[in-house]
Order: structure tokens, then C-alpha cells, then sequence
């Protein structure tokens, strides 16, 4: 009985300090598609938002709201949006959108943006060229990634939601989370200020706002190099 009502304590108080990481993106934005995978083998460089998300999940709420830079009032209907990479890139918001309200799953969500992301990559290895994803590519793309084990969503589901009056519903959702920035991605974290671009390195700028006594493993070699440029520095004087 002790023992339960310790760890529901100790439960409680890690939820207090979750870090709430947000990043707003556009389905079909070059730089979107390169930061969310950056630091993966596809892209290695410091870590991005997939591989903050992989490396901290126990002490984030990770959320992606795709709306960006469109313009447009969805509740008007869908020749009411326009989108910074044309009907294509609106397609893909719509999916998903609809996949996280239709999935409330936050790894199966960003495990779905992940999947279609690298897809991407691995077709356009030297960049994300304009109007190169046609709306078969689009659909297809998502299709494929619904089945994969860590997504598992039903794509017929996201189809309908995408294609009717929910999936507007939920993009306008999006447009109303998204506040005022001068490009994007950009990210925000604890509600504080929007960062465009975002951090080069999220797991260190996630781990230096985590504010719980026990650091998570992934922070210790994040933090290291940090505190090793800063040594250097002083190591001057
Ligand atoms: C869509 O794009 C794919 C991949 O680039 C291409 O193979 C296909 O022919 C295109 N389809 C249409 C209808 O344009």
C-alpha cells in the first residue's frame, strides 16, 4: 500500500515538469521536412524533432501543428486555404490533422510524420524540389506509412476525414494554435517564445529546460558538449 501511494507520488511530480515541446510545420516545406528528421542516418546532423522526441520521450508533450504559413479560412471550405507549397502540401495537412484527432496516440502520430518525412527524403536526397510530390505521391506516401507497426491507423479513415468537413474542422484547430513567426519550422517551448529557426540542437535546448531532479540519460552526453565549449571558453582567462 506505501509502496503504491510512493509511486503514484513520484508519477505525478514527473508530469508536473514534462517539457512541452511544440513544432509548427508545413506537410511539404524543404526545411520542415529536413529539421523534424534531422539526426537520423538520413540526415546526420544534431538532433531535430524526431530524435528529441525518440531520445526524451518520457519527459515531453510532444505535439506538430501543420499549418505555417497558409492562408485561408477553413471553415469556408477547402478552396478557402491556400497553402505555401499548393493543393498538394494541403492534402497533406489535412491527413494530418486528422490523423491526430482521429489518433490520439502521440507516437503513432509522429511516427506517421517520421515515416513520411524520411519517404521524402530518401526520393529526394538532394532536396525537397517544388511541386516534386503530386497528390498520388501524397496519398500513396501516407498510405504506406499508416501500416507501418509503430502507426498502424486505418488509411480509409484519414481519407474520409481529410476529404469532409472534419478534416477542415481540424485544420482550422491548427491554424488557431499557430501563433505570429516570420518563417518556418519554428519551434515553442513551455508556451514560451516562438525560436525560428528552431534550436540546431533540440535534445540539448528540451534538456536544459527540464526543470526535474533526474535528468534523462539521453541529456548527459546533450549537456556534456555543451559544458565542454563552455569550459573551453573560460580555459582562455
Ligand atoms: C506523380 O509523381 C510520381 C513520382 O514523381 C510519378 O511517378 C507519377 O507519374 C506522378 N503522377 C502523376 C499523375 O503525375
Amino acid at each position: 500500500m506505501k509502496l503504491t501511494l510512493a509511486l503514484a507520488t513520484i508519477a505525478a511530480a514527473s508530469a508536473a515538469d514534462k517539457v512541452k515541446v511544440t513544432l509548427y510545420e508545413e506537410s511539404l516545406c524543404p526545411a520542415c521536412v529536413g529539421y523534424f528528421d534531422a539526426g537520423t542516418d538520413l540526415q546526420p546532423v544534431n538532433s531535430g524533432f524526431w530524435v528529441m522526441y525518440e531520445n526524451l520521450k518520457d519527459i515531453v508533450d510532444a505535439e506538430v501543428v501543420m499549418w505555417g504559413n497558409a492562408v485561408g479560412d477553413p471553415s469556408q471550405g477547402a478552396d478557402a486555404v491556400t497553402c505555401q507549397h499548393g493543393e498538394v502540401e494541403c492534402r497533406g495537412n489535412l491527413l494530418f490533422g486528422c490523423a491526430k484527432n482521429l489518433y490520439p496516440d502521440v507516437n503513432a502520430q509522429l511516427s506517421l510524420i517520421h515515416c513520411f518525412d524520411s519517404a521524402l527524403i530518401v526520393a529526394f536526397p538532394a532536396g525537397l524540389p517544388s511541386g516534386a510530390v503530386n497528390m498520388t505521391m501524397m496519398d500513396d506516401t501516407v498510405k504506406a506509412c499508416t501500416t507501418e507497426s509503430d502507426v498502424n491507423m486505418d488509411y480509409d479513415k484519414l481519407d474520409e476525414c481529410a476529404s469532409g468537413d472534419d478534416g477542415l474542422a481540424y485544420l482550422s484547430a491548427e491554424k488557431d494554435k499557430t501563433p505570429g513567426h516570420s518563417g518556418v519550422p519554428f519551434t515553442v517551448i513551455n508556451d514560451g517564445d516562438v525560436v525560428c529557426p528552431p534550436p540546431d540542437d533540440l535534445t540539448a535546448a528540451v534538456c536544459e529546460a527540464y526543470t526535474g531532479l533526474k535528468k534523462p540519460e539521453a541529456c548527459t552526453a546533450a549537456l556534456r558538449n555543451q559544458e565542454e565549449s563552455w569550459t573551453s571558453k573560460v580555459s582562455l582567462y
